[in-house]
């Protein structure tokens, strides 16, 4: 029996299943990081902090655009978040609902106030470099920006995990079931490692290609700590170093990104005159500062992503590196006891990506035996989501991700038609 024929119908087949699977994107969904999300605002208070702040509003963004920033009593009290210790939940500023903007669609993901754009934009470049690729939104392209004050537990609460669930499998799904590739950065990434861990490896097969781990701090950041002591303007020059303290000093995201004992070790990391704190003595610190709300959500959140739990999916860890990085802070004060200097007096530095410390960048390779890691000299944290080599080379992953079960089924391919 002469089975040529079938062969051949048999390649055919293949190959035209191959063409056609090709030729539909594996749908991309973004995931930004700290302060990264546009936040609206909806007011229906009794009172307010100033007589010039709105108390009622239809949904206004609060982060954020310029009018808002021009008046940060009120933005910072209307952001205010409260956790109740008794039942372990967290609570928004009375009168006031939040929630983060275009959830599925990229304006809640691409940049803050257009007039902010130079300063706060995230996902801009990618989202350019995508739609030159022929990505469109919603089809297959989607933002998931989230309320970012939230470590993973206050984010499960308000439903965010559920809401990304029905996200990527309604993308799949528009996308002839080719599963999803997750972009993160910064702390989007540590959302992301949550979430995919949680999963069960069938779903996760069936629905993540790939996860880009885009200046993930997974164990943590010395910057962190400077945030609830003193504030940090996340280097907008416009915003005085200390006007977000407030709130940074009180949003259960700020322990999340602490650095971690496991990797910092015996290392001094804060100052005073009189006292010394390593990662370990985070807890220590916060009530030294009397910053009650982090002391007490502190042993929750700083063991939502560490230890790493490791992922059976493809990871491609890409990080700046070569970019001078604070790594200790001393503030010329007899104890943390009172007023905290807007700043510190004397701050040391070491390699990182500006933001996030190089051992902490670095860590990214523990999630997996299918980790693929490349670094970019002199690329900041979030620069790097505009460096023109980075960003390419991000698109590139994702419009071309072969996988290498498919390189192999392509050579055998290659190799039945040469013996046909
Ligand atoms: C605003 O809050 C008050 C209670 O403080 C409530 O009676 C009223 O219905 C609310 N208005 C809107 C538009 O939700
Ligand atoms: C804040 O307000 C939004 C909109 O009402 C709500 O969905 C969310 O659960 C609230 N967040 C918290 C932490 O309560
Ligand atoms: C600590 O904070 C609480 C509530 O924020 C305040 O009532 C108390 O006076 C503060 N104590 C010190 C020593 O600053
Ligand atoms: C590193 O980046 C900064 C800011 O983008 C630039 O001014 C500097 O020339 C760069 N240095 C090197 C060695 O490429």
């Amino acid at each position: 029996m002469n089975l040529k024929p079938l062969w051949l119908a048999l390649a055919a087949a293949l190959v035209s299943q191959a063409t056609f699977t090709l030729a539909s994107n594996s749908p991309v969904i973004l995931v930004p990081g700290l302060a990264g999300s546009v936040l609206q605002e909806r007011l229906n208070r009794t009172s307010a902090p100033a007589w010039y702040c709105d108390k009622t509003s239809d949904w206004q963004t609060a982060w954020l655009s310029l009018s808002a920033a021009a008046r940060p009593v009120c933005l910072l009290d209307d952001l205010a978040i409260f956790y109740d210790p008794e039942d372990k939940r967290y609570k928004n500023q009375t009168g006031v609902d939040v929630r983060a903007y275009d959830f599925g669609g990229l304006e809640g993901v691409q940049a803050l106030d257009p007039d902010l754009k130079s300063a706060s934009g995230t996902y801009d470049a990618l989202i350019k470099g995508l739609d030159d690729k022929g990505y469109t939104a919603g089809q297959d392209l989607f933002g998931a920006p989230y309320d970012f004050r939230l470590a993973a537990d206050g984010l499960t609460q308000v439903g965010f995990f559920e809401a990304f669930k029905a996200l990527i499998q309604g993308a799949v799904d528009k996308n002839e079931g080719k599963p999803a590739v997750i972009v993160g950065h910064s702390m989007g990434c540590l959302v992301m490692l949550y979430f995919l861990s949680r999963q069960l490896p069938a779903w996760r097969a069936q629905y993540v290609h790939a996860f880009i781990s885009v200046s993930a701090p997974y164990l943590g950041s010395v910057t962190a700590l400077k945030g609830s002591i003193s504030g940090d303007n996340f280097d907008i020059t416009f915003i005085p170093h200390d006007l977000l303290r407030p709130l940074q000093s009180t949003l259960p995201s700020g322990p999340w990104l602490f650095p971690a004992p496991e990797l910092w070790g015996d290392k001094v990391l804060v100052q005073t005159q009189s006292q010394k704190y390593k990662a370990a003595d985070a807890l220590q610190m916060l009530q030294d500062l009397n910053l009650t709300q982090q002391a007490s959500v502190y042993d929750i959140v700083h063991r939502l992503t560490v230890p790493m739990p490791a992922l059976d999916i493809p990871v491609h860890c890409i990080h700046g590196k070569g970019v001078e990085t604070e790594d200790s802070y001393f503030y010329d004060i007899a104890a943390f006891n009172g007023k905290v200097p807007p700043a510190p007096n004397k701050v040391t530095h070491s390699d990182g990506d500006g933001t996030v410390n190089i051992a902490s960048l670095q860590s990214c390779k523990q999630l997996g035996k299918t980790v693929e890691v490349h670094t970019f000299n002199n690329a900041s944290h979030l620069g790097i989501l505009r460096d023109d080599r980075a960003v390419p080379y991000i698109v590139d992953i994702i419009a071309n991700p072969t996988p290498s079960w498919w390189s192999r089924v392509q050579g055998r391919l290659r190799k039945f038609s040469g013996v046909l």
